[in-house]
């Protein structure tokens, strides 16, 4: 009948007596009493007994003080009922209660399979005593520890054919590739005889799963309103997104669950951050129509406090706060964020997207997420691009060390209007980086000028402080 015999044991001693009994259990059941010598008479003087009640591993035992009756003494001097586990006493009674799990009420717990009782009488009193003792009953329970918490964007499987019990063991993992562990998690997770999930370190916090960044589930296959650019196959940069704000329509990109990236310079009114409703984001499309459909909305906007907008492009860096996070997919991924030693070598081929125009003069807005490749341009060739030209291509504007420029020589390939916010990324270990945010040129893709993006590693420590303040 399903009744499985196991040694439980129940031992008591008692000056010289020890009484052993072998009891037979269900998983939760193993049950008896416990009584002072001579219950119901009054108890002896000069008595130490102590029992020790053994579940089976695994498992807890309850007990329960159904009456009480010890002779009050100052400090617990005299007689005494005190309830063990592992040396450490988890309730005692003399005469007034020194714990707050209340006899009758709440039945005592132990932590692991075993408990330990010990009732203690003196024999200074001379007169006969009174007082009758105590009767308790105790029972085991097997060990439950309960579901593992839920991983978000993440499952777990369990390694046991048991589930939730003791020993029980559990394997968190995320969902990939859009989520990984981080490398020094702890993904195996045991049943305890504390009923916890903990891991091998004795963490009992479940991980966390983090986005992955930078890594496209689909690749352009060649490396080579963008001016001179293919249309983007779904799925290849993932981390773009259209913003409108107000009328105007620009580029952004995602950097995490709830926060894009993208220029000062289309995320202010006059000085001010625009307002968190006059901005609309879309994403996971690669074609403007169904792109425009759904779009989600902004917490909060923040501008870079040192961007000055209209006197220089310096700066141009705005972060926004989503109001919900997203689940990340192949066609919603994060790009990388500049590691703290990031380079920026002339020649380097990086990548730029956007939604905005494909020529020069006009507004040919294009029905496709464009790309186009171009390398990292030596600062100084493209300083003097602006300063040297014969018609001071910068209007005045000057390149600074907080940008770097894009582009070729020739001309022919470059951002354009529209396409502002939008990342020029760059390509390390096999992960895509945000070196760049589309800012400013004068025109697109002409001959002897470069287009210039916000050199985003310079921002690393506004960027973190502004996410984790927000
Ligand atoms: N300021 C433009 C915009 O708001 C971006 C221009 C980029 N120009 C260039 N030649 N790369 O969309």
């Amino acid at each position: 009948m399903g009744w499985t015999y196991s040694v439980i044991r129940f031992v008591f001693v008692s000056v010289s007596v020890c009484e052993c009994w072998l009891l037979p259990y269900t998983d939760s059941i193993m049950h008896g009493e416990v009584q002072s010598p001579l219950y119901p008479q009054p108890y002896p003087t000069g008595l130490k007994s102590e029992w020790n009640l053994w579940g089976p591993d695994g498992s807890q035992i309850q007990l329960s003080i159904t009456h009480l009756d010890i002779k009050p003494s100052a400090g617990c001097s005299q007689d005494s009922l005190t309830v063990v586990y592992d040396q450490k006493i988890l309730w005692t009674f003399c005469g007034q209660e020194n714990s707050t799990d209340h006899p009758g009420k709440e039945p005592i717990r132990s932590p692991g399979s075993k408990l330990t009782l010990i009732f203690q009488t003196s024999n200074s009193t001379s007169e006969v005593q009174q007082h009758i003792g105590f009767s308790a009953a105790y029972w085991s329970t097997v060990i439950d520890c309960g579901k593992p918490e839920p991983l978000l964007n993440g499952g777990m499987t369990y390694l046991s054919e048991f589930q939730n019990k003791f020993f029980s063991i559990v394997q968190y993992r995320c969902n990939e590739p859009y989520y990984s562990l981080p490398e020094d998690a702890n993904a195996e997770f045991t049943c305890g005889a504390d009923g916890k999930w903990k891991s091998s370190h004795d963490s009992v916090v479940a991980p966390t799963c983090i986005p992955v960044c930078g890594q496209p589930t689909q690749h352009l296959s060649v490396y080579q309103r963008i001016i001179g650019g293919n249309d983007a196959p779904e799925d290849t940069i993932p981390w773009q997104v259209q913003l409108k704000v107000n009328n105007a329509v620009e580029g952004g990109m995602v950097i995490a669950d709830r926060w894009i990236m993208t220029a000062a310079h289309i995320a202010r009114q006059a000085t001010n951050p625009v307002s968190n409703d006059t901005v609309q984001i879309y994403m996971g499309q690669t074609d403007v129509q169904s792109l425009m459909v759904s779009p989600v909305y902004a917490a909060s906007v923040h501008i870079h406090p040192d961007y000055n907008n209209p006197v220089t492009f310096n700066n141009d860096i705005a972060l926004i706060k989503l109001q919900d996070p997203i689940t990340f997919n192949s066609s919603v991924m994060p790009i990388c964020l500049p590691a703290q030693n990031a380079t920026y070598v002339t020649g380097t081929m990086g990548l730029v997207s956007g939604f905005g125009v494909t020529r020069d003069w006009g507004h040919l807005s294009p029905k496709q997420l464009k790309y186009v490749h171009l390398p990292v341009v030596d600062q100084e060739t493209c300083r003097d691009s602006f300063t040297t030209s014969q018609e001071k291509r910068g209007g005045g504007q000057i390149l600074t060390d907080n940008m770097v420029c894009a582009g070729l020589p020739e001309g022919g390939k470059d951002s354009c209007s529209g396409d502002a916010g939008s990342a020029y990324a760059l390509k390390d270990n096999g992960r895509f980086w945000a070196a760049g945010i589309v800012s400013w040129g004068t025109g697109c893709g002409r001959q002897g000028s470069y287009g210039v993006y916000t050199r985003v590693a310079n921002y690393l420590d506004w960027i973190t402080k502004t996410m984790q303040e927000n």
